[in-house]
């Protein structure tokens, strides 16, 4: 008997299978299994035999189900882990990737602007990309043959429109617009056009943000606080204005609108040629014809004007020193702005 239960054993550990192992277990265990047949045989045997050999079949029989039964659960817990490995999701394939995109630097610069004039009471006028000569100029005080037509001598669609060179236009158009309202507030954000050589600091086609503000006495004064607040919300506190006297043919008088310089804070350096300035926006108080031609009566109302270049602004901010990396769409300068 132990030699066949060392057999038994043995074909209980080679069984690799649940199907082996059942196989097994009923040519042992089943109702015409080995064992079964020990038992039955118990009645040829001497009486006083009887005794121990039952008790050492049972013995056996007993031993072989447990057996059976570890090794089913050793063959059960093997082929949950086969299967787990074979349904594994693998995790380390690579998903699909979305890149993140990010606002331009002159779309940041503009929603920054737009947001601190808008804090003063500003709106925003969207004006027109086509113009007409009379709007582009004339309006403005710049008659045909005027010397000031020949920096801005530009694309012209047909004799009379031509692609705005300035957003100046915009405050005709909104003034016409407004009908004689008070007050007047708002600015003119957009593309302007003009036949520039392009080099680092221009480029034909660039943006402006024009600033108009009309009411029963505007003064100059108020100009600069706005302009120095504007100023300073979008640079820094540390940055000092300065406005020098200079000529445009739509606002008496007229300034330029010189910042220190936010590289070397005025010192003087390449960026700003030494001087330790750098201008940033044309500015003034409205001239009483532009007033007329937009149906206000300068001798009631008084208005103040300005006209920032948004790409140097962003430039200056963001530290670029070519505009052309504004226009060029290279991905490689644009995701330098996403997250800031
Ligand atoms: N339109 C002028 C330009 O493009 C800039 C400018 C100067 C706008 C003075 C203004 C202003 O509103 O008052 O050069």
């Amino acid at each position: 008997m132990a030699e066949m239960e060392v057999r038994i054993l043995q074909q209980i550990i080679e069984a690799s299978t649940a199907g082996e192992l059942e196989h097994v277990r009923i040519k042992y265990l089943g109702r015409k299994g080995e064992i079964s047949a020990l038992l039955k045989n118990i009645g040829n045997l001497a009486p006083e035999q009887r005794p121990a050999f039952g008790a050492a079949v049972n013995a056996l029989r007993n031993k072989v189900s447990e057996m059976i039964a570890s090794r089913k659960d050793e063959l059960d817990r093997e082929a949950l882990e086969q299967s787990l490995l074979r349904d594994a999701i693998d995790v380390s394939l690579p998903g699909e990737y979305f890149e993140v995109g990010g606002l331009h630097p002159l779309t940041k610069s503009l929603r920054e602007i737009t947001s601190i004039l808008s804090g003063m009471g500003f709106t925003v006028y969207e004006s027109r990309e086509t113009e007409t000569d009379e709007m582009n100029f004339v309006k403005l005080n710049i008659a045909q043959g005027h010397p000031a037509r020949d920096m801005q001598e530009t694309f012209y669609l047909t004799e009379t429109t031509l692609m705005r060179t300035h957003t100046s236009p915009g405050q005709i158009r909104g003034m016409l617009a407004l009908e004689g309202r008070l007050p007047v507030r708002f600015i003119v954000p957009g593309r302007v056009y003009r036949r520039d050589p392009t080099d680092a600091s221009h480029h034909p086609v660039f943006f402006q943000v024009e600033g108009l503000a009309i009411d029963v006495d505007v003064t100059f004064k108020q100009l600069r606080g706005v302009i120095s607040t504007l100023m300073n919300r979008f640079f820094g506190q540390d940055v000092r204005i300065r406005l020098r006297p200079s000529y445009f043919p739509f606002t008496e008088p007229s300034c330029e609108v010189d910042i220190s310089c936010v590289f070397c804070r005025g010192e003087g350096c390449s960026v700003c040629g030494g001087s330790g300035y750098l201008e940033v926006a044309g500015a003034g108080m409205v001239h009483p014809q532009v007033l007329l031609n937009g149906g206000y009566d300068p001798d009631k109302v008084s208005g103040f004007a300005f006209g920032f270049g948004l790409d140097r602004l962003a430039m200056l901010k963001y530290g670029i020193d070519d505009i052309r990396l504004l226009y060029g769409n290279d991905k490689r300068f644009l995701s330098q702005f996403r997250g800031l």
